[in-house]
């Protein structure tokens, strides 16, 4: 990117901007005295150890030390650099750039020579959409759309819009703009004919949907016939700017939403998602026609730790939604799977039933993995007859001897025997039968979702720290509050350095950071330092409540501490070369030696 944002600008969305607020966007917040609690998003956990501080706009999680201000927050969980990070806010503080940020945003994710394709979709796009909505061409399909149910709002949200029945209307007006005829068809946008060359539309009166990549670039439609027309989804082809294995439908406008509830509802179709939206659900998105794969996967998981399966409730739809729980499951997240009633697809169900009761009877009702399972089992069964019935039972144990837990175990296990007036005995030892069986495969899938919900704390919270290294802490938080105290610290350190490599690298960043001349400010000197592992320390030091007083004598205190530690050090290493010396006989030395460490001792 060549555009580099003014510090003044930069300073402009500092003001604007409220650290809560972009966080609470992707965290759920609760407000505890001064500071907000939630989960932290960069580490699976349970209990919060994520809070942020409105009054000093910082971060910090005492689970994985992650932490920062609001321009960090944005490039660790969005993968921005500085730059990205400011445009971003500058779009939501309104605060106006002199370039146009967010296109600059969104190419970012597509290679130079293929701009050219994005460009024509995003024209195409808004084309189609001006077609639909304000033209009489268009008045058909709106029709059409608005009796399925489709909103005027989300109509705009998700950009329908209307492909007219011509065979060339697009093809001549992408030439009219310059774009290549090759790259076009290359994009999937138009097809070249065998007997002359010449170029026709691959969309013809169909509403077309838009396709976003997940940077929110427009890079696919699929249009779907206006009536029983085949296909009835007509798509892009595979471009090198679509690969269907990749994307989801909607991920982009989505991802906010699925951050902040760590919640994903996986639907089919486009339609699907687009009525879900409308019910309230906005962390729905879906496959383009294909089934879940593990590119997909890598994305959900990224991003929540529940993802609900929404399939259409036929056949094929049921063992869709059978082959994705187990992919799901085996990735380690947690799955549940929404029930309708029989031949159902979301889009239908809102339509017959309605949106609260989609939200409340679907999508908030929907079943845990293992209740799935029993009823899929028990589909084609007529558990009246004896083999079916067996071979039900036989499934069922089977399924719950790979559950993780004892209590769930015994909870299946009981309502089984209940259902078929077995009893539990029998099938406690028909449970030990098949898990000795399968032993081996059973471990391997315990313990991958297992690996996934610990924790990996890089520093854990009330681990007791050494006295130099609070010291240290304590020092530099008093250093980043006053520039006064940071030179008076440099000059007593009297060209000793910290003991700690990181806390030493801070201060001398701090000094140059004075030096240039800025006044005492950690949100600014947090976008000053440009290393991650700084500037996480540096918001976990500034989340300390520390006295904002401070005497000489405290000053001293935290001083010796840290150069108490250093001939401590000293100490050691001399200990180490007197007895080496003693080991070579060498007693001379070794006695020197002793007096120096006796010195060294003295001056503690
Ligand atoms: N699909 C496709 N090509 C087709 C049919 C379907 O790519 N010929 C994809 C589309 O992405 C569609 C999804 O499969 O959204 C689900 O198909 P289906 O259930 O048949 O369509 P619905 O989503 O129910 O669409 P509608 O309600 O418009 O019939
Ligand atoms: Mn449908």
């Amino acid at each position: 990117m060549a555009e580099r944002i003014a510090e003044e600008k930069i300073n402009e969305i500092r003001e604007a901007v409220d650290i809560a607020d972009v966080i609470g966007d992707y965290v759920q917040l609760k407000k505890q005295g001064r500071n907000y609690f939630g989960l932290c998003p960069f580490h699976g956990e349970n209990s919060p150890s994520f809070s942020v501080s409105p009054d000093k706009q910082i971060y910090h999680c005492f689970g994985c030390g992650a932490g920062g201000n609001v321009f960090s927050f944005l490039m660790e969980i969005e993968g921005f650099s500085f730059q990205e990070a400011a445009i971003k806010l500058a779009e939501r503080t309104n605060v106006q750039l002199d370039f146009d940020a967010s296109a600059t945003l969104r190419k970012k994710a597509i290679p130079e020579h293929f701009r050219q394709m994005v460009e024509a979709h995003e024209l195409l796009r808004k084309f189609y959409h001006h077609l639909l909505v304000n033209t009489d061409e268009g008045q058909n399909a709106l029709e059409y759309l608005t009796k399925r149910g489709f909103s005027k709002e989300s109509i705009e949200k998700f950009q329908i819009g209307y492909a007219l029945p011509s065979w060339e209307f697009v093809s001549n007006l992408l030439q009219k703009r310059g774009f290549s005829p090759e790259q076009m068809e290359k994009a999937g946008l138009i097809i070249q004919r065998e007997r002359d060359d010449s170029y026709f539309d691959r969309f013809r009166n169909r509403i077309m949907f838009p396709i976003y990549d997940h940077q929110g670039n427009t890079i696919a439609f699929s249009g779907r016939a206006l009536g029983d027309d085949e296909p009835k989804y007509l798509n892009s082809p595979e471009t090198p700017i679509f690969n269907k294995s990749k994307i989801l439908y909607r991920f982009n406008q989505a991802r906010a939403a699925i951050r902040k509830q760590q919640h994903i509802v996986l639907f089919e179709g486009f339609a699907d998602v687009i009525a879900a939206d409308r019910a309230g659900v906005e962390n729905g998105v879906a496959t383009m026609g294909t089934s879940l794969t593990s590119e997909h996967i890598t994305v959900l998981k990224k991003n929540a730790q529940t993802v609900t399966i929404c399939y259409d409730s036929d056949n094929a739809g049921i063992e869709a939604a059978h082959r994705a729980a187990l992919m799901l499951q085996e990735a380690g997240l947690i799955v549940k799977v929404a029930k309708m009633p029989d031949g159902l697809d979301p889009d239908d169900y809102i339509q017959t039933y309605g949106e609260e009761k989609f939200r409340n009877e679907v999508i908030h009702s929907s079943l845990t993995l293992m209740a799935f399972k029993l009823l899929y089992y028990r589909r084609g069964k007529n558990l009246q007859n004896e083999g079916d019935r067996l071979q039900y039972i036989e499934e069922v144990v089977d399924e719950i001897g790979r559950l993780d837990k004892a209590v769930e175990r015994d909870f299946y296990l009981r309502q089984l025997a209940d259902e078929f007036s077995l009893s539990l005995g029998a099938l406690q030892q028909q449970l030990s039968q098949t898990a000795r069986q399968k032993q081996p495969k059973t471990e391997e899938r315990r313990s991958a979702p297992e690996m996934n919900t610990i924790p990996t704390p890089v520093i854990r919270q009330g681990t007791l720290k050494p006295a130099h290294y609070e010291a240290e802490r304590r020092l530099i938080s008093h250093m980043l509050r006053d520039s006064e105290v940071a030179y008076k610290v440099h000059e007593m350190l009297q060209g000793q350095t910290l003991n700690v490599d990181e806390h030493q690298a801070i201060i001398t960043y701090l000094l140059g950071f004075y030096e240039k001349g800025h006044e005492p400010d950690l949100n600014g000197f947090l976008n000053y330092l440009e290393d991650n592992k700084l500037k996480r320390i540096v918001a976990d030091i500034g989340m300390m409540t520390i006295n904002e007083e401070l005497s000489d004598q405290e000053l001293n205190d935290y001083i010796k501490q840290v150069l108490k530690h250093q001939k401590m050090l000293k100490i050691k290493a001399k200990e180490l070369e007197q007895k080496e010396a003693e080991r070579q006989s060498d007693y001379l030395r070794a006695a020197a030696i002793a007096m120096e460490i006796i010195q060294l001792r003295k001056s503690l």
